[in-house]
């Protein structure tokens, strides 16, 4: 399989006037052509820095080392971490589309559905405002908006979450682009909706050969969407794998504790990951999971492990993977 996108060794700081913390740590992840690859991991962990240092978006304060490269073609390959600021704008949305968590916040409150389906598609491929439009009508239906002719004149206050949600997806497609990130499209939706949604960018992944980059905290939704997945804790990857494997044969002792917190079972008691991910600004010394970890051995806590190849496709950041 030939990656679509390549992040290397990709670290991210925040400066502020006294100190300097790091949030991410040397983060290397590929998605192939047509791949459903997806991070997860608790709060905090990082998930939303990686995608925002793709797109360029980091808040103030933030800087960058390693490299982002986007394969848009067999021929041509694009570092986006080097790429001048002048040249973002033509890269987000026509090779990358996002939809982020918060569909109401993502919308603008005072434009209409239509001009915000339309406006990348003028920027992007040149068409006049009646043909965006035109072109808007068949995006909103593709994404399974009832009555789109309708729903073009409409400003987002008028529309449900879920439909909201349908329209940041239309707007992330819009020009085809070749990877979709996706942070969290569904947390912020009913159970019923959120499974609708999911349903929706399937297909759309089905129909267009795109790739997804699905972002989420919930182990169960990766099951059902993704081919490989990276487990991510305090800002590293901890365990990297196809997601049959992470199901059948989790080597992390975090990735275990994600697993046995779902609520698969129906009479098995909930068995959440005891303490909190510790901040940024205080992680301990070695492996930064040993203070919660079970199986934790003196030597974790003085050295922080590598992250290893075990067998092909399988990477996983923890000395004492082989024994549990
Ligand atoms: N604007 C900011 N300034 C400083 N630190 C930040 C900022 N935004 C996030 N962080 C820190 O960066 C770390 C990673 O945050 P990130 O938002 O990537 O987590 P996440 O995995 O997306 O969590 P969630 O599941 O809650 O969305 C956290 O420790 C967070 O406190
Ligand atoms: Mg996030």
């Amino acid at each position: 399989m030939s990656s679509l996108l390549r992040i290397e060794n990709l670290s991210v700081f925040h400066y502020s006037d006294t100190e300097r913390v790091q949030i991410l740590s040397d983060v290397s992840i590929h998605i192939g052509t047509s791949e459903v690859f997806g991070v997860v991991g608790e709060s905090g962990c990082g998930k939303t820095m990686t995608a925002l240092s793709v797109l360029r978006l980091l808040p103030p304060g933030m800087t960058v080392e390693g490299r982002v490269i986007i394969r848009p073609s067999e021929s041509q390959e694009i570092d986006l971490l080097s790429l001048p600021e002048s040249q973002l704008p033509g890269i987000r949305g026509k090779y990358i589309g996002m939809v982020f968590q918060e569909p109401m916040t993502s919308l603008n409150p005072v434009l209409s559905i239509g001009s915000q389906v339309s406006e990348p598609l003028i920027y992007h491929e040149g068409l006049s405002k009646k043909e965006a439009i035109k072109r808007a009508v068949e995006l909103l239906r593709r994404v399974k908006i009832p009555e789109p002719e309708k729903v073009v004149r409409y400003y987002p206050h008028q529309l449900s979450g879920g439909m909201r949600q349908r329209v940041m997806i239309a707007i992330a497609i819009s020009c085809s682009p070749l990877l979709l990130i996706a942070d969290e499209p569904t947390t912020a939706l009913d159970v019923t909706i959120q499974a609708e949604i999911l349903r929706l960018l399937m297909e759309l992944q089905e129909s267009t050969g795109m790739s997804i980059l699905l972002i989420t905290h919930d182990l169960s939704i990766v099951a059902e969407t993704c081919q490989r997945v990276a487990v991510m804790y305090a800002g590293r990857v901890v365990e990297e794998a196809s997601v049959r494997e992470i199901f059948t044969t989790p080597m992390h002792p975090y990735t275990r504790g994600l697993l046995q917190s779902l609520p698969l079972q129906r009479g098995k008691k909930l068995n959440p990951i005891p303490g909190v991910v510790p901040s940024p600004r205080e992680l301990p010394r070695g492996c930064k999971f040993s203070t919660r970890c079970e199986y934790r051995v003196e030597e974790c806590e003085t050295r922080e492990p590598s992250l290893q190849r075990i067998k092909d496709g399988h990477k996983v950041r923890c000395i004492r993977a082989d024994r549990i």
